[in-house]
């Protein structure tokens, strides 16, 4: 794997200046979440680095990349191309950037719908993409609290939060955010009224 400083200088390369930053403020957020949960900082720094490393293709870029990698092409993300940066991003990663770790390959992959049964380290990625001190939503604070108090809750109030968001807007949003959310809510066992 390719070390920080040649990933950033690589990225600064491909990337947008607010996207570049956007990664460098989601690395900081994902290095601190990793000492309070006891994951690998190492890991928790490579996988938050690259997270975003396909945006720097756009929607035509994903769409025409996602078919030449076989990926499922699903009716949600052919409605919104930008769902395939994730698992794009998975294959840059290990392509591109040397990355063999699968816990970080998979935590890039992961990051934006989630998925049930997530490691720590995915679950860390997820959060600190949504809620770095740049984002901005109704709500956001008391997700950054509980990104520090308790990993699931917080997951559970972004995925709820999100599926909100689209449905206020008319918008078709990845089964797997519903999936994500579903799986902690009864893992933690939440009985019905
Ligand atoms: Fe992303
Ligand atoms: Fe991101």
């Amino acid at each position: 794997m390719k070390s920080r400083e040649e990933i950033i200088a690589q990225l600064k390369g491909t990337l947008d200046q607010e996207r570049f930053d956007h990664t460098l403020r989601v690395e900081k957020i994902a290095l601190a979440l990793a000492s309070k949960y006891r994951v690998s900082r190492t890991k928790a720094g490579a996988a938050a680095l690259l997270h975003d490393c396909a945006r720097r293709l756009d929607r035509t870029g994903l769409l025409k990349t996602a078919k030449i990698l076989g990926l499922e092409l699903d009716p949600v993300r052919m409605f919104e191309p930008k769902l395939f940066h994730g698992e794009i991003g998975r294959h840059l990663a290990k392509d591109e950037f040397g990355v063999k770790d699968q816990e970080i390959l998979t935590a890039i992959e992961n990051h934006t719908t989630g998925r049930p049964g997530m490691s720590r380290l995915e679950k860390i990625i997820y959060l600190a993409d949504h809620v770095e001190i740049g984002r901005e939503f109704s709500g956001i604070d008391r997700i950054r609290k509980l990104a520090f108090t308790d990993l699931d809750r917080a997951i559970i109030a972004f995925a709820e939060n999100s599926i909100a968001y689209f449905l206020k807007l008319g918008l078709p949003f990845h089964p797997a955010t519903v999936e994500t959310r579903n799986y902690l809510l009864l893992k933690h066992g939440k009985k019905r009224n």
